[in-house]
């Protein structure tokens, strides 16, 4: 009906502005060129603000999970004793992701509709000197859940083991203060919050973990941080970078200073708080508890959930995101991160109202805009 203008509402990749995207069509330049060197270790350096760190920020050539793949590779060898915090889709990937480089992998699992529980993780530390990596997913997009990885970093007191953060769709859409909060490890990418094209990781050592990873004994080669470093000096990237979605990220971090951090992470805490107000008075139920929420993306219970998601892409061209892992089918999921404003929460809102109201589970205001 509608779908001549299509809306994507999923955590990611979410809708880029048209500056940003004007920038993907500029013509191709030498990376090893004076121009990259000039711009490329700006735009990292404009992202330190967004992490909270003033650390060396790396660019990966990959998507969101390559990222994390440059934590793993360059800190677990085999054996090493590692805890990944499974709440989530993206926490079973960090497991996943230790498994492959033959940690000894230990799992705290946490129900997927809540937070992970710090004093269970001080818990299990107390019990377990002997794990030198924590992993932890701050915004598990699977369940719309936003971990308090501050809370999480406490938790390990005395504990030396190094905390790694999938930040992936949590930057730049809700404060991370990696320094102050003793992250060691914080990895995201351009296609969340950044509102960048896919294709970009990032991914930061703290001076411990850079430590750390010297005797790191796995193999790798295209994720070999110690490359990065050393291209690093010369202010480029060891093997060719998607060159142009540095100069997208630059345009998307003018508009990010341009409305301020502040404002930016006040905006999605009113799209948090518009959504659930919203699907509560539509008479839906959301996946989790206020405390529990994510800025960045909600979840809502819904039954054969793809069949209405389907239908709600047919009508209206708005395209909501299914569930994952034990949550397949049963909940759906909106975005509302990056370049996604109240206004686009209202009208997600609206084409679900409208929908219920023709096939059901009718509520007052959609009766009043049926009638309109
Ligand atoms: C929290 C989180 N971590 C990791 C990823 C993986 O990122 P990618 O699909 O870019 O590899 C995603 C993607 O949705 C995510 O939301």
């Amino acid at each position: 009906m509608y779908r001549f203008k299509p809306e994507l509402r999923i955590p990611g990749p979410v809708p880029v502005p048209n500056e940003v995207s004007l920038q993907m069509a500029k013509p191709m330049i030498n990376h090893r060129g004076a121009l990259f060197k000039e711009h490329y270790p700006k735009v990292l350096a404009r992202l330190g603000p967004l992490f909270g760190t003033t650390n060396q920020i790396h660019m990966i050539t990959g998507s969101g999970t390559a990222g994390m793949e440059v934590a793993v590779s360059n800190l677990v060898s085999p054996n090493t004793p590692v805890l990944c915090l499974v709440g989530g889709f993206f926490g079973n990937r960090w497991a996943e992701l230790c498994a492959a480089y033959g940690a000894e992998l230990h799992i705290l699992d946490f129900p997927w509709d809540a937070g992970i529980d710090p004093e269970k993780v001080r818990e299990f530390l107390k019990h377990h000197p002997e794990i030198e990596l924590i992993f932890v997913v701050y915004n598990e997009s699977s369940t719309a859940v936003l971990n308090d990885v501050e809370a999480i970093s406490k938790a390990r007191e005395g504990h030396s083991a190094l905390l790694v953060v999938d930040a992936v769709s949590a930057l730049g859409g809700t404060p991370c203060q990696m320094d102050a909060w003793g992250l060691d490890v914080v990895v995201s990418a351009s296609q969340k919050c950044l509102m960048t094209p896919p294709g970009t990781a990032f991914v930061t050592f703290s001076p411990r973990a850079k430590e750390y990873s010297q005797k790191c004994r796995a193999s790798r080669y295209y994720l070999d941080l110690r490359r990065y470093d050393q291209y690093m000096e010369k202010s480029e990237t060891p093997f060719t970078p998607n060159i142009n979605n540095v100069f997208a990220l630059e345009e998307a971090l003018n508009m990010i200073e341009a409305e301020g951090l502040d404002n930016v992470y006040a905006r999605h805490r009113l799209m948090r708080d518009m959504m659930r107000s919203g699907i509560k008075a539509i008479g839906l139920e959301l996946l989790v508890a206020d405390e529990d929420a994510s800025p960045t993306v909600t979840g809502v219970r819904y039954p054969n959930a793809d069949g209405f998601r389907a239908r709600l892409r047919e009508r209206y061209g708005v395209e909501f995101a299914g569930g994952q892992g034990i949550h397949a089918n049963n909940i759906f999921r909106v975005g509302h991160m990056g370049y996604a404003t109240p206004l686009d929460v209202l009208t997600a809102l609206a084409v679900l109202e409208m929908d219920l109201k023709k096939f059901g589970q009718a509520t007052k205001a959609a009766e009043l805009v049926m009638e309109a």
